[in-house]
């Protein structure tokens, strides 16, 4: 007898790029994987170990999976879930969405179904309602998103391949629910239009490979100001890295992680990054990785039992 192998390896985010917020999100090169076959009960092993994501309740790839089977009125009997947790959990990579977008992928592939934009957002934003990095963690790329009570729309920009991201993950973690809480409900005029000014000459600037736009174009005025009392010494973590030969830099997502972008001296940002983190007694790490082009990636087959 033979048992069907869903395997599904899905891209780290990182949104907003500053003055992006809850617009921009990139995909890159380092990934989440998720084994899964079915079972008579929910068995869940998690590399590394990690025994909050072993919990069936707080496991998102079963959840979502068995949202969509009890949603089509079926009885969810289980899953075997092999899961490869590389991207650190709430630090603003977007490991939550590898989960949702993984979860969603097997099931519609599980029962055929043909998976449309408006089926994915209808079950991906019962879980996040964030498709900076939704679309990105599932489509790969560059992406500038907008959601509306009706759709969300988006549009894939080529992204220059000369750029990396350096990310800094400092070792603690930062829930995106606090992330928001510390923001103002309203701002002033001035500050959407110092955003809506930057953002737009970001998609120039990256369209047109005018790196030395970078830097203006990812100053912020919506999140990162208010943000920035949960991440210690976040200026000096900006400013090493552009001192350092970063043609961007900003929080990623919701943070605890910095992003720089850069051409070169990869090394030499990062590690200088990492240093304004110890300056103030938070010890990071960084990695430096590509844009991933791709997105998610589905494979399925057949396994003896
Ligand atoms: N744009 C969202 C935020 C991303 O910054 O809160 C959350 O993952």
């Amino acid at each position: 007898m033979s048992k069907k192998v869903v395997k599904v390896k899905v891209p780290a985010t990182t949104a907003n790029l500053g003055a992006g917020f809850d617009t921009f999100g990139l995909a890159l090169t380092l990934y989440n994987e998720f084994e899964v076959e079915e079972a008579e009960g929910i068995f869940i092993e998690s590399f590394p170990e990690n025994e909050f994501l072993k919990n069936p309740e707080n496991n998102l790839f079963i959840k979502v999976v068995k949202y969509l089977c009890e949603s089509e009125g079926k009885t969810f009997h289980g899953a075997r879930l092999k899961q490869t947790i590389n991207i650190p959990v709430a630090r603003g990579l977007g490991s939550s969405a590898t989960a949702i977008v993984a979860g969603i992928l097997t099931s519609f592939a599980v029962h055929k179904k043909p998976l449309t934009d408006e089926e994915f957002f209808k079950v991906a934003y019962l879980f996040e309602p964030h498709p900076d990095n939704l679309l990105p963690a599932w489509k790969g790329g560059f992406i500038t998103a907008l959601k509306t009570e009706q759709k969300t729309y988006y549009s894939k920009i080529d992204f220059p391949k000369d750029i990396k991201a350096v990310v800094v993950i400092p070792d603690f973690e930062l829930s995106t629910q606090l992330a928001r809480s510390v923001l103002p409900k309203e701002v002033p005029l001035k500050d959407a239009i110092f955003n809506l000014q930057r953002a737009t000459l970001f998609i120039k600037a990256i369209e047109e490979k005018k790196y030395d736009l970078l830097k203006v174009a990812m100053e912020d005025r919506l999140h990162q100001p208010y943000r920035k009392n949960l991440i210690p010494n976040f200026d000096k973590v900006i400013e090493s890295a552009y001192k350092n030969g970063a043609i961007g830099a900003s929080l990623s997502g919701a943070g605890s992680t910095m992003l720089a972008l850069a051409t070169e001296n990869f090394d030499k940002i990062g590690q200088s990054m990492v240093e304004a983190f110890k300056e103030v007694s938070i010890s990071a790490e960084y990695k430096v990785l590509d844009i991933d082009t791709e997105g998610a990636k589905i494979e399925i087959f057949e396994k003896e039992a």
